[in-house]
C-alpha cells in the first residue's frame, strides 16, 4: 500500500524543516503580537463556498467534501482565512476598537493536479489581522513575512504587489473586461471563455501563452481605482519603500480566491519551477461580513510551507546529527555504561551508538552517516581507567576525558 496520490509522508529529514519554519515562527510573529490559532480541520462546506467564492477554482474543482453520517455537508479545509474569519465571528474575538493578531499552521486539502511542489495535502502557515484597513498593517504584516524569511537567505524570491479594488470601482473594471476581450473572446482558451462568463477578473491569471499576448494591451486595474483606494495602495507601497523591502508592482496578479479588497500580493520563487508561488495573500475587508459577522476590515497572508521546506532543502539545510556517537570495544560494556548514557541524556545531550557494537571501524562509518558532532571512543584503555576519547567529527581532533567530564565538556565547546 501506499500514500494517497498527491499526499505524501513528511520524513524526519522533511519534518526538521517544517520545525525549523514553525518554531521559528511562533517566536519571530509573537515579537508583532500574533497568537495562535487552531481551528478544525473540517468544516461545514457553505463556509467555504461562501467565503473563497463559488466561481474560483478551488470552490468549484477542488474541495475535498462529503457527507457525513448526520448528513451534514462538510469539507476539509482548503485553506483557513475564511475558517479563522468564521471562529473570530463565533467568539467575538475582534470589538469596535480591537485590532486582533492570529497566526495559524498545519495542513490543508485541494484536490488539485499534482506534481512538483502541489500536492493535495499540503501545508501553510498563515497570518490574519482583524479590525483595521490602515495601509500601516499592510506595510507592517508583509515587513512581518520578509524579516522572517531573510534570515535563511533564499536568492530569487520576489515580492509582487498590486491592488485589486473593492465594490466601489472593482465593478467597473470589470464591465472593462468583458467588452474588451469581447472581440477576441473565440481566440481565449476554454478556461478564459469560461472565465469571460464566471470571474473575468481571473482571465488575467492565465498561464497560456496566447491568451497573455492577447491582454497586452488591456488597460490596467490601476486605471480604474478609485481615488481612496488608490491612495490605500500608494500608502502601502511608500511604506515598504521606506522599510527597504523591494517589491515589483504587477497589475495582472490578481489571487485565486474571491475575498481580495485592495492589496494583493505574493512572493514567488525563480527556484521553484511552475509552482512559482512561496506564498501569498492580502487584504479582505468584506469576508467576515460576508460570513454573517461585524463590519471588520482585515488582512493576512499564507505561506506553503512544503514550497519554502523545498527551497531550504535546496540550500543545504538539513537536520544536525546527534551530539554524540558512543563507540564501544565491547557489547558488554555498553550494557553496563548505560546508566553513564542515560544520565548524558537527562544532562541534554542527544547521545546513540550502535546496538550491534560491531568492529570499530563499522561504529566509526555510522557515527559519519548520523552526522554525529563527537563520537566517543571507549576502548581498552578507556574502559579500564573511565574515561572516553572524544572525537570531533569535523576538525578530527581528539581529547581523552573522565566520563563524568563529557557533559560540562560538550557544553563548553559549544557555548
Ligand atoms: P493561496 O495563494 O491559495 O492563499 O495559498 C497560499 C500558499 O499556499 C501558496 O502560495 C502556496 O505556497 C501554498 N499552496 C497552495 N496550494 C498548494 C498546493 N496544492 N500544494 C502545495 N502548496 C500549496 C491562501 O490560501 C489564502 N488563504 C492566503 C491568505 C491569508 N490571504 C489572506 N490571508
Amino acid at each position: 500500500m501506499k500514500s494517497v496520490k498527491g499526499t505524501r509522508d513528511l520524513l524526519p529529514r522533511d519534518t526538521y524543516l517544517f520545525q525549523q519554519l514553525e518554531q521559528g515562527a511562533l517566536v519571530h510573529f509573537a515579537r508583532y503580537g500574533f497568537r495562535e490559532i487552531r481551528t478544525p480541520i473540517f468544516e461545514e462546506t457553505q463556509l467555504f463556498l461562501r467565503g473563497i467564492g463559488d466561481e474560483t477554482d478551488i470552490v468549484s474543482k477542488e474541495m475535498y467534501s462529503f457527507e457525513d453520517k448526520g448528513g451534514r455537508s462538510i469539507t476539509l479545509r482548503p485553506e483557513l482565512t475564511a475558517a479563522v474569519c468564521r471562529a473570530v465571528i463565533q467568539h467575538q474575538l475582534v470589538g469596535p476598537t480591537d485590532i486582533v493578531k492570529l497566526m495559524y499552521m498545519g495542513p490543508m486539502f485541494r484536490y488539485e493536479r499534482p506534481q512538483a511542489g502541489r500536492y493535495r495535502q499540503f501545508y501553510q502557515l498563515g497570518v490574519e489581522v482583524f479590525g483595521s484597513d490602515d495601509p500601516l498593517i499592510d506595510v507592517e504584516t508583509i515587513e512581518a513575512l520578509m524579516s522572517f524569511i531573510q534570515p535563511y537567505g533564499l536568492p530569487n524570491l520576489e515580492l509582487i504587489v498590486n491592488s485589486v479594488g473593492d465594490s466601489t470601482d472593482r465593478p467597473a473594471y470589470l464591465a472593462y473586461l468583458r467588452e474588451a476581450l469581447d472581440d477576441v473572446r473565440d481566440q481565449l482558451c476554454n478556461d478564459c471563455q469560461t472565465r469571460m462568463v464566471r470571474n473575468v477578473l481571473r482571465v488575467l491569471d492565465c498561464k497560456n501563452e496566447n491568451c497573455q499576448s492577447l491582454f497586452g494591451e488591456l488597460r490596467p486595474i490601476s486605471d480604474f481605482l478609485s481615488h481612496e483606494n488608490r491612495q490605500h495602495f500608494e500608502a502601502v507601497c511608500n511604506g515598504l519603500s521606506q522599510l527597504g523591502i523591494p517589491y515589483r508592482l504587477n497589475p495582472k496578479l490578481v489571487r485565486g480566491l474571491d475575498y481580495y479588497t485592495k492589496t494583493a500580493f505574493e512572493l514567488v520563487s525563480g527556484d521553484l519551477g511552475a509552482q512559482s508561488a512561496v506564498m501569498g495573500g492580502g487584504r479582505y475587508d468584506n469576508l467576515v461580513q460576508t460570513l454573517g459577522g461585524p463590519a471588520t476590515p482585515a488582512f493576512g497572508w499564507a505561506m506553503g510551507l512544503d514550497r519554502m521546506a523545498s527551497l531550504l532543502a535546496a540550500r543545504g539545510m538539513e537536520e544536525k546529527g546527534p551530539d554524540l556517537f558512543l563507540v564501544f570495544g565491547e557489547r558488554s560494556w555498553l550494557d553496563q555504561a548505560l546508566p553513564w548514557i542515560v544520565k548524558l541524556r537527562h544532562q541534554g545531550l542527544e547521545v546513540t551508538y550502535d546496538l550491534r557494537v560491531g568492529s570499530f571501524k563499522s561504529q566509526m562509518k555510522r557515527a559519519n552517516r548520523e552526522n554525529a558532532r563527537w563520537t566517543g571512543i571507549i576502548g581498552t584503555a578507556e574502559w579500564a581507567n573511565g574515561t572516553v576519547s572524544m572525537k570531533h567529527m569535523a576538525t578530527s581532533e581528539q581529547t581523552t576525558l573522565a566520563r563524568e567530564n563529557v557533559a560540562k565538556f560538550i557544553e563548553e565547546q559549544h557555548a
